[in-house]
């Protein structure tokens, strides 16, 4: 059964992981027919945004190790015969499934430890077919806000990893790709702004995005944290997070 945590972050996703989902997918040129894999899919709801594009020929597989947001999805789109979830890390995927035109990750690879990520770069590559498109967005630095609230936390086993490490660069990440097989299509670094209405929806976004049960709220009110988020004329939020947004093809086969 999914839980409120699973349930409050597809009801958060669409202030900032809608944008970027949509603008990924945007780049990608998906035909009916085609089979896709969705890398870190969350609750389902971008996911199943894509049944409409493959049409009933086609077949969509999203996978997740969070449980909850797993069973969500799940449950929500039990009637679409060609969607399926399956709840598993990326490290963990299995090779041995029929192969994709298309594999794409949005908002997830940061979650992954650099070790996890490029052994998730090489089964992608063992999945897709010949000519098949993998493309990612994912954070490249976290802004000041999100760091600046997760400073204060005492207990950092209750919080990612990802908020106390650095990300690869555009550069490792090209590398990385070109060291498994891909051929790197396109591949760069761009700032990507999300507007929220105050500050407490921003904090409530970044409980849900993070599965934190902290209180963030209390803890900025105790510490008299200073988030330095800049705000519009009409009091609205900006958070501007630098990403990195990259296309790769798996080559066709030279005979
Ligand atoms: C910010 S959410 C993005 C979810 C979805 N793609 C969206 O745009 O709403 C990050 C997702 O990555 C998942 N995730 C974390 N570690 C992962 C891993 N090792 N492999 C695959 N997904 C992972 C999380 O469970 C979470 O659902």
């Amino acid at each position: 059964m999914a839980t409120h945590n699973a349930t409050d972050y597809k009801n958060q996703n669409h202030l900032v992981q809608k944008a970027t989902f949509s603008k990924m997918v945007s780049g990608l040129d998906i035909k009916p027919g085609f089979r896709c894999l969705d890398v870190g899919c969350g609750p389902g709801n971008f996911t199943k945004l894509l049944v409409d594009l493959v049409g009933k020929n086609g077949y969509i597989l999203g996978i997740d190790p969070d449980e909850d947001r797993i069973s969500l999805a799940k449950e929500t789109n039990s009637h679409i015969s060609n969607l399926d979830f399956l709840c598993i890390s990326g490290g963990h995927l299995p090779t041995d499934l029929p192969k994709f035109d298309v594999v794409y990750s949005s908002s997830v690879l940061h979650w992954m430890t650099d070790e996890e990520k490029w052994e998730t770069f090489q089964r992608i590559f063992r999945l897709m077919k010949p000519g098949g498109t993998f493309a990612f967005v994912t954070v490249l630095e976290l802004p000041y806000a999100i760091k600046e609230v997760f400073r204060y936390v005492e207990d950092r086993r209750t919080v990612p990893h990802f908020l106390y490490t650095e990300f690869p660069s555009v550069l490792k990440y090209k590398q990385k790709l070109a060291e498994y097989g891909f051929e790197v299509v396109d591949i760069q670094a761009l700032e990507h702004a999300s507007v929220f209405h105050t500050t407490e929806q921003f904090l409530s976004w970044l409980t849900a995005t993070m599965h934190t049960e902290i209180n963030l709220g209390e803890l900025c009110q105790k510490h008299k944290i200073d988030l330095k988020i800049q705000t519009n004329k009409h009091g609205e939020c900006t958070l501007n997070v630098p990403r990195i947004w990259a296309y790769a093809k798996k080559p066709n086969a030279l005979f």
